[in-house]
């Protein structure tokens, strides 16, 4: 049997770690059949703190084919995407490709998978934001009306593909397999020392100063990630949040900020880089590797985010997760499942509020059915019995 598995954007990367860890297992035992694995790369992302320290950390093999896309809008990233991902397909003639997550490289190979008549396997399906303004809700909803296979994360996401009429033959409840990461990588990120991991990400001179305060605050420290559209594209928006940052959440708290490449773009763009830069209780990173994202998690306070991915591991881990957005495609991570995660979107007044609560909660462990870092030999069960 021959796979093509398909990465693009971050998100991707701790996504396809295990499965590649479980094929790489198969191909070394005694079995019958061989398996033939190719690594494809779109390059939708490409800067190395986004792409190649991730497959350094969790030993992901090099991609066999990277297809170079990098940036642009979203028609020109799927539509070049497709071009060059039919030439490979062409030429491979895969069984099947193995997609993942809900970016464009997701959205665009499935696509052309699907018009060379290839079958496709997503991993992670059935998550539904219902939100159509959210760009990768319109990825997730292609992908999973082309996939032949529909491998899901949690119960709910199931019964979305099924309340849209999908067979359910097609539809494997495997779990999160990114969780398989995180089990895999917590004693390797607990090891690590917070003041190394600040120091060895500071963005800039400017920051250094601010390290010392922060690794040694009584109360602890929060953690800020944003990069989506919805609150880093819009100058009222993010000017509203940085304004909070500045003149309430970190009088309280000190803060670090692993700053993504598009919200420094944006910041700077709208004038608002030298207030952040400047917030005497905020130090800025630069996008940090998964072990020490996970350790800060690990040990933060509270987290403030718009990131699926973290609000999943806040849930496994027991971080009070304020998630910066009106809705999620995963409800499974919310207070009211059991999860750590409260949606406050992005007015400050709710924001206000829930920050507040926060400061007092408890960690609360909880890991859903099927989050057991086992998720990925299922996923490849799955596979083979539907071939
Ligand atoms: C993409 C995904 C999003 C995911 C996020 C995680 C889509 C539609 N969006 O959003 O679902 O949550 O990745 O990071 O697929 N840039 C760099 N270096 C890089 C990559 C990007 O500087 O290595 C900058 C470029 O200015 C680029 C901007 O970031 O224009 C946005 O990158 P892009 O890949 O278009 O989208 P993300 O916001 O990263």
């Amino acid at each position: 049997m021959k796979i093509i598995s398909v990465v693009g954007a971050r998100p991707n990367f701790m996504k396809i770690a295990p499965f590649c860890k479980v094929l790489e297992a198969y191909s070394d035992s005694e079995a019958n059949e061989t398996i033939e694995h190719i690594l494809v790369h779109t390059g939708q992302h490409y800067d190395d703190r986004m792409s190649q320290s991730f497959f350094d950390a969790l030993n992901i093999p090099q991609a066999d084919i990277n297809l170079g896309i990098g940036s642009g809008s979203h028609a020109r990233q799927v539509g070049e995407t497709m071009i060059a991902f039919e030439e490979v397909l062409k030429e491979h003639k895969p069984d099947w490709v193995v997609v993942v997550g809900d970016v464009n490289a997701t959205c665009a190979c499935s696509i052309t998978a699907k018009k060379e008549g290839i079958r496709v396997a997503h991993i992670e399906a059935g998550l539904r934001s219902f939100d159509m303004d959210m760009p990768e809700e319109i990825n997730r909803l292609v992908t999973d009306r082309l996939s032949d296979l529909l491998l899901t994360p949690d119960e709910i996401s199931s019964e979305n593909l099924l309340k849209e009429g999908v067979d359910e033959n097609k539809i494997a409840f495997v779990g999160n397999v990114m969780i398989d990461t995180l089990e895999a990588n917590r004693d390797i990120a607990s090891g690590l020392d917070l003041v190394d991991i600040l120091r060895d990400n500071c963005l800039e001179e400017s920051q250094v100063s601010k390290l010392e305060s922060i690794s040694r605050a009584p109360n602890g420290y929060g953690l800020i990630t944003l990069h989506r559209p919805s609150n880093v594209d819009d100058k009222a928006v993010l000017g509203d949040i940085i304004q909070f940052f500045k003149t309430e959440a970190t009088v309280q708290l000190p803060f670090v900020w692993a700053i993504h490449p598009r919200t420094k773009k944006q910041l700077e763009a709208f004038g608002l880089w030298e207030t952040v830069r400047d917030m005497q209780n905020l130090v800025l990173l630069h996008p940090v590797g998964y072990h020490q994202l996970l350790k800060m998690n690990m040990e933060a306070r509270l987290v403030m985010t718009d990131s699926g991915g973290l609000q999943e591991e806040c849930c496994v881990l027991g971080t009070p997760c304020l998630t910066l957005r009106w809705n999620t495609e995963r409800p499974v991570t919310l207070q009211e499942h059991g999860g750590a995660s409260l949606l406050v979107g992005n007015s400050v007044q709710r924001v206000r509020s829930a920050f507040e609560d926060s400061l007092s909660a408890d960690r609360k462990p909880m890991s859903p059915p099927l989050w057991d870092g086992r998720a990925a030999e299922r996923i490849f069960r799955a596979i083979v019995d539907a071939s």
